[in-house]
């Protein structure tokens, strides 16, 4: 067989040397608050302001597109993950269906979403900081601010993005320590999480005003540039407000860790994303419905905005706060899945082998734990945040493709597998789930298609001189 073509038995994905194999101490609660950790984040809080101002209120329609598309994609990571419960998630799958070229790509892609997400979040969360510490000094003449240098990178007016890296550390510490302690830490800070959203929808709902949801889609349907050069519509908006939505994937990251994978991976992907659906959609209804989009599309804390300009800066701060105290959920999620990726691409031997060591004692990846953390710290320290979002985006929606060409491929060539988790009309959801993330990416900004082209001819030159020659599945062995 042709060397792009090869493919990991499924029969024997979960067998690994010792060594190198990952341990289980995960049930559905802890995969439960690992998805709305990593779903409920920067995308809701911050990303809500820059998707009503590319869609106006019709924003709901953006929300509403994401919603479904990323439903649909992740009842196909559901089939997938419980039929092959190893670490890697759609890169495991692709290479186990699709074969290795194929896999390189999706796992390239992942790297991408992974690191860029957790920049983007360090990011947000930095906003959320700095602004707080201002809080301090105004109201309790406390010299607690950093110089402005040092309080963001150089497209905000600084040149450091100081707290950003420094929470990217933080976070890589808690994981080093040991999977379980922090994806209980983890479930605590999620239901802070989504009190603060609870506590926005109570005070903001009651103030709705259908007045303010005309006109409606003030900037059309599909994506258009605009006299400012920024490219706006209903689209335009979904394709950004899609970061808001997914998360769900970085639980099957952890289906190796998983004590029955079969049951809890598919309570702990659809749970986490329909219970999230529902309380975005009245967070957003709240928003638009409450004043506007004018008046908050281009804050960088809209929904602490609102809560101050209905008179409840009170609530502004509690949201604040939380933000600051459980964005880093976000990060962990995240975190945890982009080291687990690199992880089973280096024990396949497309990445370095020595990268896939596991410690013995605590039972994680430290040193690709720690590499991680460097690559992405550096990016967090300079970056941009919403050009950061689109990219991030841009590698999910091609790992999402990927995974619902699986589920279909899977379906037709292999259909009497046993099936923990059916995807129910299969033949409709793949489909919406493929035509939409196409949609989806096409009505991304067009610098960031272009940066994602970038990327992945890096991806293939890495491939053509490294991968291909280093596979463990190319010398026979079992990847
Ligand atoms: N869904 C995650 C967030 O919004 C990535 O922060």
């Amino acid at each position: 067989m042709h060397a792009w073509l090869r493919r990991k038995d499924i029969n024997r994905i979960t067998e690994h040397e010792e060594g190198r194999r990952l341990v289980r101490t995960l049930g559905w609660p802890h995969l439960i608050a690992l998805g709305i950790g990593a779903i409920v984040g920067t995308g809701i809080y911050t990303l809500i302001g820059v998707g009503a101002d590319k869609a106006g209120p019709a924003v709901l329609l953006s929300f509403m597109i994401a919603g479904v598309v990323c439903a649909c994609a992740a009842l196909a990571y559901a089939e997938l993950s419980t039929m092959m419960p190893a670490a890697g998630s759609a890169y495991t799958y692709s290479y186990a269906v699709l074969g290795e070229a194929i896999a390189w790509v999706v796992g390239w892609s992942l790297i991408l979403e992974y690191s860029l997400v957790v920049s983007t979040v360090a990011v947000g969360w930095s906003g959320y900081f700095v602004g707080f510490l201002e809080w301090l000094q105004t109201n309790f003449g406390w010299n607690v601010t950093l110089p402005a240098a040092l309080a963001a990178g150089p497209h905000a007016g600084g040149v450091l993005n100081v707290p950003a890296i420094v929470i990217t550390f933080a976070v890589a510490g808690l994981l080093i320590a040991g999977t379980r302690e922090s994806a209980t830490l983890n479930a605590v800070l999620v239901v802070f999480k989504l009190i603060a959203l609870g506590v926005f929808i109570a005070v903001a709902l009651p103030a709705f005003d259908a007045a303010n949801l005309e006109p409606f889609m003030p900037f059309g349907f599909p994506k258009s540039l605009g006299a400012d050069g920024v490219e706006r519509g209903v689209m335009a908006a979904a394709a950004i407000i899609f970061f808001a939505f997914y998360g769900f994937d970085a639980i099957s990251t952890a289906a190796e860790e998983t004590r029955n994978p079969g049951r809890d991976l598919s309570i702990g992907i659809v749970g986490s994303m329909v219970g999230c659906t529902i309380i975005y959609m009245l967070v957003a209804l709240a928003a638009v419905g409450a004043m506007s989009f004018a008046v908050f599309g281009k804050s960088a804390e809209p929904l602490a905005l609102i809560m101050r300009e209905l008179g409840h800066p009170t609530a502004a701060l509690a949201i604040g706060v939380v933000a600051i105290i459980a964005l880093p959920t976000v990060l962990l999620a995240f975190f945890y899945g982009q080291s687990r990726i690199f992880f089973v691409m280096s024990r396949d031997g497309l990445l370095p082998r020595g990268l896939s060591k596991v410690n013995p004692r605590t039972g994680t990846p430290v040193a690709i734990t720690l590499f991680t953390a460097v690559l992405v710290a550096a990016l967090a320290g300079v970056a941009r945040l919403d050009e950061i979002a689109a990219l991030a985006n841009a590698g999910t929606l091609a790992a999402f493709t990927a995974v619902a060409v699986c589920l279909l491929v899977l379906r037709h060539r292999d259909p009497e597998r046993p099936r923990v988790f059916r995807t129910p009309l299969a033949w409709v959801v793949g489909p919406v789930a493929i035509l939409g993330c196409l949609y989806l990416f096409w009505s991304l900004p067009s610098r960031t298609q272009l940066w994602f082209l970038a990327w992945n001819v890096l991806g293939v030159v890495v491939y053509l001189v490294y991968s291909r020659r280093n596979s463990v599945l190319a010398k026979g062995g079992v990847a």
